[in-house]
């Protein structure tokens, strides 16, 4: 949407705040900090719509995600979201727990596609336990189907009996497959399809459905298999030979977690969840870190980073998340790093300050 203010056109925007649980608040203030500059810098208009989701929606409201927040992202272009979860609420029902608010606000808004970006930076190659050599030139897009799979199967609990069932249609594997293709020919059009075929009936049903979707849409583009557990191994061991990995729900989650030690930190991995109509949810890929909750040392830049995910995928902000992604990167150069990566690190307030000063002294 846009206005004017004077005759100074003003791009205007909703997003909706879900600041949640732990560091989430936390990392949340420094995007709305930076978001604030943002706008004052780059002519934009931000209304920021501060919702409750997780432990904090369950405490004041009985629910994790309550109908004020899904008819706030019904109005907004976008939704930001800290971090949900902590160990207050670790014995809740299934229904009550945190990390609800956040599987039903997927599947709410069908933000069936995932994207987890892991790129490294020269300047952080010292802090990742991977050797250097390996890490040079990693740029990797993770595409993870995200409503559908374990997380969303039917689910019982009888006493010592338990069970969660792993389901995929053809549709399912069809819209996430089209996303990841349309991203990989705007890279290097390779896609690494990760599964567990040798053993899961949903894995072949991937295979097919993913191989006939490129043979019929995408025939430029090139389709790799690989099983869950060697591209763990993969990952670690040749991260730069992957362009786009698509992978199903459950597998993405791991793998994330595992790529982000390419990157030096859990810290400094951003998420982008959208939908067909590129409604999305930002957020970072780490959680809301109950062991350093509170002190103020969460490393703020997988939101930042998210923040910039959510300019160019949501907003049409092209311009703008680049030089924000850009002033992160100069940030990493100078040495502005949190306590995840060195010893003696910056606070998250004044890793914020610092990525506030570039952006306001950045030539528009
Ligand atoms: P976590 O990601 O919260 O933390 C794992 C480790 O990484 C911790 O040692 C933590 O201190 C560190 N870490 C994570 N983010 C960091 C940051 N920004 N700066 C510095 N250090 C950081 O995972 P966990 O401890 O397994 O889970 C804690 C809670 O978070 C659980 O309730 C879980 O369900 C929830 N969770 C939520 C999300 C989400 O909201 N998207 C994602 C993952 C986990
Ligand atoms: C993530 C998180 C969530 C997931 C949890 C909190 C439900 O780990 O976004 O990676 O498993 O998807
Ligand atoms: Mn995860």
């Amino acid at each position: 949407m846009s206005s004017s203010m004077g005759n100074k056109p003003v791009r205007t925007f909703k997003v909706v705040g879900l600041p949640g649980d732990g560091i989430g608040p936390e990392v949340y203030a420094s995007a709305c900090r930076v978001l604030a500059v943002m706008e004052e810098k780059f002519g934009l208009r931000i209304e920021l719509d501060r919702q409750l989701i997780g432990g904090a929606a369950i405490d004041a409201t009985g629910s994790p995600l309550p109908e004020a927040t899904i008819k706030a992202c019904r109005e907004a272009d976008a939704a930001l979201l800290g971090a949900v979860g902590g160990p207050k609420w670790d014995g809740n029902p299934a229904d009550k727990r945190p990390e609800k608010g956040l599987l039903n606000i997927r599947s709410e808004f069908k933000l069936f596609c995932n994207l987890r970006p892991i790129v490294t930076h020269p300047a952080l190659h010292e802090f990742s336990p991977i050797k250097a050599d390996r890490l040079a030139g990693v740029d990797l897009m993770l595409v993870r189907e995200l409503t559908g799979g374990i997380y969303f199967g039917k689910k019982w609990r009888d006493g010592d009996q338990a069970e969660d069932v792993c389901s995929y249609n053809r549709e399912e594997i069809t819209r996430v497959t089209r996303a990841a293709a349309r991203i990989a020919r705007l890279r290097d059009s390779r896609i690494t399809l990760v599964d567990k075929a040798n053993v899961l009936e949903t894995s072949r049903l991937w295979r097919e459905v993913v191989h006939q979707v490129i043979a019929d849409e995408f025939p430029d583009v090139r389709v790799e298999n690989m099983l869950v557990d060697a591209a763990a191994m993969h990952l670690l061991s040749r991260p730069a030979d992957f362009d786009v990995m698509l992978t199903e729900n459950l597998f993405g989650d791991i793998l994330s977690d595992e790529a982000s030690m390419l990157c030096g930190s859990l810290g400094l991995l951003p998420s982008a969840s959208i939908n067909e109509d590129l409604f999305g949810l930002y957020e970072p890929v780490h959680g809301s870190a109950p062991d350093i909750a509170g002190q103020g040392i969460a490393n703020p830049y997988a939101m930042l980073l998210s923040v910039a995910l959510m300019l160019r995928h949501s907003l049409a902000c092209q311009q703008e998340a680049e030089v924000l992604e850009q002033i992160i990167f100069d940030c990493w150069a100078e040495g502005i790093l949190s306590c995840d990566l060195v010893e003696n690190g910056l606070g998250t307030s004044e890793i914020t300050a610092a990525v506030c000063q570039r952006l306001s002294s950045h030539p528009v």
